[in-house]
């Protein structure tokens, strides 16, 4: 049989496959689905310290083979989602992982202190990449030195593994990437949604209130693996793959690149049992390649 277990040094994951932030609720949603504990880990929808109603109406634009979101990090503060967290922890031993926001540095730093202190808490996901909050799509992860001294400072107050999830709309990621595993990031996540733009044509106005919004799905796939080859050629951390994994080959392709875990999201929003079904079909393709264990295909990729 398939050893499906992801090594990510600090921890590891019974198979590769991450539900990932935003696509997934706070867990509890996809409870009637399915077991979440057939999943890696899953990754709640990304928190401030207060409850924030997110950007206006519309928030999702349908692309051919993809999907525009402008949800501007909606969600019910901090303390409400401490109590979600114990709540999901009594029902599944599926390790969680908080996405941790802020508006600035400090409330980074004082949300990520708070769930570090949760034993239902896994590890911390540092999203520094949301597209969707300031104008233009401006986030930490555009920024080599915002990026390595946010990341200095968490990893000062946490005793959690930390993840940062990095932008593809940043001028030189590779760069990025190299900051926040220099200041001490456990593993990095990426790619984050892609800066989009909808118009409508009769109306003569853009889609979405903020103008621009992130784009995912398997319309960026090819993009977002290019993305994570590279960073993988330069990271010593373990790189977990995001964009447009729809099936169990393209997870095997994140980790032929280089990744050592993926996360899956939009195929959670037409495919509620997608995650899991992602996970059969690795371990299915893993049987039919004869790979014993992703360490045999990781990084692998000869070119
Ligand atoms: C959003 O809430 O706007 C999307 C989350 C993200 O891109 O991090």
């Amino acid at each position: 049989m398939a050893d499906l277990s992801a090594d990510l040094g600090f921890r590891t994951l019974k198979n590769p496959v991450i539900a990932a932030s935003g696509t997934f609720g706070y867990g509890e949603e996809f409870l009637p689905f399915y077991d979440l504990d057939v999943l890696g880990a899953i990754v709640m929808k990304g928190i401030f310290r207060e409850e924030r109603p997110g950007n206006p109406p519309p928030r999702l634009h349908e692309t051919p083979a993809g999907l525009l979101n402008s949800i501007g990090l909606a969600g019910p503060g901090s303390a409400a989602l401490q109590e979600i967290i114990r709540r999901l922890h009594a029902r599944t031993p599926v390790p969680i992982i908080v996405n941790v926001c802020g508006g600035d540095d400090d409330e980074f730093v004082e949300v990520a202190a708070l769930f570090s202190g949760m034993d239902e808490v896994a590890m911390l996901e540092l999203n520094i990449s949301c597209p969707n909050v300031k104008k233009g799509g401006a986030c930490p992860a555009q920024d080599a030195g915002h990026t390595s001294r946010l990341v200095k400072r968490v990893k000062e107050r946490i005793r959690k593994p930390l993840i940062v999830k990095l932008s593809p709309n940043a001028a030189d990621i590779v760069g990025v990437a190299q900051a926040a595993q220099d200041a001490g990031a456990d593993a990095l996540s990426l790619v984050n949604t892609f800066l989009g733009l909808a118009v409508d044509l009769e109306a003569r106005r853009p889609v979405f209130a903020n103008v621009y919004a992130g784009l995912s799905g398997p319309a960026v796939k090819p993009l977002a693996l290019r993305l994570v080859r590279e960073v993988c050629l330069k990271a010593y951390v373990p790189v977990i793959g995001i964009g447009g994994i729809a099936s169990g080959r393209d997870a095997l392709d994140y980790i032929l690149v280089g990744a050592s875990a993926v996360q899956v999201g939009t195929v959670n929003f037409y495919d509620p049992a997608g995650a899991a079904r992602i996970v059969t079909e690795i371990e299915a393709e893993m049987e039919r390649l004869k790979i014993r264990d992703l360490s045999e295909i990781r990084g692998k990729l000869q070119a």
